[in-house]
């Protein structure tokens, strides 16, 4: 699908970045300068604009506030030494969020608008762009449905809209993490390989219940038995077990991260042997018991890599090995900084320059 749309900017009279030392915010909350929309009606893509960033006019009556037509994408942007800004695996945020779209029947954005949004506000924002070790702008693409009706039906209007914030660590220390085996992320035939709204909503609450018992995370289960493990929070899972890394397979209830694919190529490309299949929670207890669960962790845009340090099961805790005796995933977690700040060979061109 090709749609060129004249992106119109109005620039801000006052940039907010001296406001901030943007190498050290909390994240998520404070925005940078612009915002790109892009609004549909009458069955195609009509406008796009850059503004300051602002509050959206809407009415109490909005669809995506009562049904949850409402997706989202999370990518990162990073600063290398000589101050250029590049994107990290952009093309795949586009397809993730194409792919939520169909499901949730709503309008594709086109590849030109999506990546030319994003490269106008950079252009715009570069400012706001961590330059630290850890630091990044984190993107949040986002589809909302804008019908003015109560009925519930797929909205005919929708806005596309780019937001951006300077980020740090998502997680400052490793986690601990309890699996669910009541409440539930995802159903076969649902929406959990999608990232739409609900998905988070429906979260919370089983997140409290494990943040109350002393947990940073759950790890959620399938639906059916309880007994595989699927993800955490909103990380996908991996273990390495002996020398086997292991995680969930795809299914339609786990999201396709952009980590986990790229922790899993860094795997293979380094030799390692990979499994992607059903995990039982058994599985990993009888691992610990015998000693060979050398590794947890977490992987996602927002926390990167989070290392877990022990797992909670049917109100047992199980401590897993020391973050200073692992090997595999600082590992990982260097290499990827070190491509993403333009320092190591970028051999499956992950990188796209800002133009
Ligand atoms: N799983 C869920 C539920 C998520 O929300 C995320 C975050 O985007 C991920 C996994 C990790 O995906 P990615 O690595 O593409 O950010
Ligand atoms: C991400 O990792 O980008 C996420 O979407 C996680 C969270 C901030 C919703």
């Amino acid at each position: 699908m090709v749609t060129t749309l004249d992106i119109s900017i109005e620039k801000t009279t006052k940039s907010r970045v001296g406001e901030y030392d943007v190498n050290d915010v909390p994240f998520g909350k404070c925005f940078s300068d612009h915002m790109f929309v892009a609004e549909y009606a009458d069955g195609k893509w009509q406008q796009a604009y850059i503004k300051p960033y602002q509050d959206i006019p809407m009415s109490y009556a909005m669809s995506a506030l009562h049904y949850g037509q409402a997706i989202f994408e999370g990518m990162k942007a990073y600063k290398n030494e000589k101050g250029e800004v590049s994107l990290f695996r952009p093309d795949a945020n586009f397809r993730r969020l194409n792919k939520s779209a169909i499901r949730m029947a709503m309008p594709e954005v086109p590849e030109d608008i999506f990546m030319n949004g994003i490269f106008e506000l950079l252009r715009l924002d570069s400012a706001w762009v961590p330059s630290s070790e850890t630091g990044s702008l984190y993107i949040r693409p986002f589809l909302i449905a804008t019908d003015e009706a109560i009925g519930v039906k797929a909205s005919e209007t929708y806005k596309f809209i780019i937001i951006t914030c300077p980020a740090g660590k998502y997680y400052t220390e490793p986690i601990k993490v309890l699996v669910e085996t009541n409440y539930i992320r995802a159903v076969k035939g649902g929406i959990g390989f999608v990232k739409a709204a609900g998905n988070y909503g429906r979260s919370l609450y089983p997140t409290k219940l494990a943040q109350q018992k002393g947990y940073q995370q759950v790890i959620w289960t399938d639906s059916e038995t309880h007994q595989y493990v699927e993800e955490s929070g909103t990380m996908n899972l991996m273990f390495v077990i002996g020398d086997t890394v292991v995680t969930p397979g795809l299914s339609d209830t786990i999201l396709s991260g952009i980590t986990r694919d790229s922790v899993l190529t860094l795997a293979r490309d380094w030799g390692l042997r990979v499994e992607e299949r059903k995990i039982s929670i058994f599985e990993i207890i009888e691992a610990h018991e015998k000693g060979i669960l050398k590794e947890a962790f977490g992987c996602g845009t927002a926390a990167t890599i989070a290392q877990i340090v022990g797992i909670g099961y049917n109100g047992k805790d199980y401590p897993l090995p020391s973050v200073e005796s692992r090997k595999f995933s600082p590992k990982v977690d260097e290499t990827l900084r070190n491509i993403r700040k333009g320092r190591e060979k970028d051999q499956h061109q992950w990188m796209v320059k800002v133009p």
